[in-house]
């Protein structure tokens, strides 16, 4: 096992990856990765050669972290930013721009659904920017040419596929008029120089958190507040929402949104008459935003609206866990969890949700056990295959992980994987 403390070091004081978290496998992995790469096979040469030079470190960082997203992977959330967006912002921004930022975006799935979930809702595209931003260069080159395969496309409602991409040999290619929403760029979230003189009405920073140790949770969550515009919402990933303790944000009135409580106001009610969306709107982008790309290129609206997530929840579905699990309320997830497996005892995704909420209350015998029931009852939960491959890495179990990792690759077409 190729380990040195020192590299362990430098990777959790630049981008906040802590290693307990990831486990030893892949970081020793990523370190092969990198000394096969540059010829050596000392790693105490690698510790000098990775200390001395940022492009080195930049390749082992593109080593180590974990690029996996897909559209829509937290349906909820996406719903959340459309009903902020319409039913909040709109009405009282009746001019100026919609500002949004995806941090991490990886390979630009989720910047892109946040365009997505936003023109299928009507909101006029015109006055709305999304910044993406992402530690990876490899992940944002892949997010510029918005080439997608199957692995991107996940679950069985799969409807905007056909609205937003057109089918080329390369795989599935978005649609200039949802390329046109996004523009990506690289940032640390941990820098001290991470985008400043410009602040955000929502965003989405998802799939991160979990990396960070707790004192680095606290800088990022910092960072994201000091983000965030007056009355914006945060959404953070499934679980996510214990990183938030202590930091002053609270639940906000969007599903799956937290708020700093200066954004104290009237709750949105769902059933609100929504006003007349204006039509392809082409605004000038505020003089803050980076700069603009050349035109809007305007979106053939559809027909209806997709439908948003109700208020109120039914008890102890697998919905209203995920929610508990959301806010933080881990113990409330897992018996609501609980109660629903008494009913549905062969949901593999029940297991697999359980399984999610146990390893963030850091229970990984009981993380383990549900996962492997979920893939009992599912051979190809490709969550599960994730969730539990990481697992068992930082349990130190590579080779069980690399086993699930290969599992998971074999469900891609063509062995396609990150
Ligand atoms: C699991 S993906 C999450 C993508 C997306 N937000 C989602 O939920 O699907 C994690 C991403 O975090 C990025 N990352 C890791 N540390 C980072 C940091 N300090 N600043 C910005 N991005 C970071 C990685 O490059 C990777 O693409």
């Amino acid at each position: 096992m190729l380990w040195n403390a020192e590299i362990v070091a430098l990777l959790e004081r630049t981008i906040g990856l802590d290693a307990e978290s990831i486990g030893p496998s892949l970081i020793d992995r990523a370190i092969r990765e990198r000394l096969a790469a540059c010829a050596l096979d000392d790693l105490d040469a690698y510790r000098q050669r990775v200390s001395a030079s940022g492009e080195e470190l930049q390749a082992l960082i593109e080593a180590v972290v974990v690029p996996e997203t897909w559209f829509f992977r937290d349906r909820e959330a996406f719903a959340g930013l459309c009903r902020f967006a319409l039913d909040r912002w709109l009405p009282r921004h009746p001019e100026g721009v919609l500002r949004l930022l995806s941090v991490p975006c990886a390979t630009g799935e989720e910047p892109y659904t946040m365009a997505m979930a936003l023109i299928d809702a009507g909101f006029p595209m015109g006055r709305c920017s999304i910044d993406a931003i992402d530690v990876s260069a490899a992940s944002l080159e892949r997010a510029n040419r918005a080439v997608y395969g199957k692995n991107s496309f996940r679950g069985d409602d799969l409807g905007f596929r056909d609205r937003h991409f057109e089918r080329t040999a390369a795989g599935e290619q978005l649609k200039e008029a949802v390329r046109w929403a996004v523009r990506f760029s690289q940032g640390n979230l941990l820098a001290a120089d991470f985008v400043s003189g410009t602040t955000y009405d929502a965003i989405f920073c998802c799939n991160l958190l979990i990396y960070f140790d707790r004192p680095t949770q606290v800088r990022a969550v910092a960072a994201l507040a000091r983000l965030l515009a007056p009355e914006g919402v945060l959404f953070v990933g499934r679980a996510e929402a214990a990183a938030l303790r202590g930091s002053g944000f609270t639940t906000a009135t969007v599903p799956r949104g937290f708020a700093l409580p200066s954004a104290a106001l009237p709750p949105v009610s769902v059933a609100a008459e929504r006003p007349a969306m204006p039509q392809r709107l082409a605004v000038p982008r505020a003089a803050s935003a980076p700069a603009a790309k050349p035109r809007w290129p305007g979106y053939p609206r559809i027909a209806a609206r997709s439908p948003l997530p109700s208020a109120s929840p039914q008890p102890c579905d697998l919905e209203h866990a995920g929610r508990l699990a959301d806010q933080g309320r881990l113990e409330e997830a897992a018996l609501c969890c609980g109660r629903y497996l008494q009913t549905h005892a062969f949901s593999a995704p029940a297991h697999h949700l359980l399984g999610v909420i146990r390893a963030a209350s850091g229970d990984l015998a009981s993380a383990a056990a549900h996962y492997r029931k979920a893939l009992y009852l599912d051979p190809q939960h490709p969550d599960t295959l994730l969730h539990f491959a990481l697992l068992l890495e930082r349990q130190g179990d590579a080779s069980g992980a690399q086993r699930l990792h290969m599992r998971r690759r074999r469900l891609e077409p063509n062995g396609e994987g990150r």
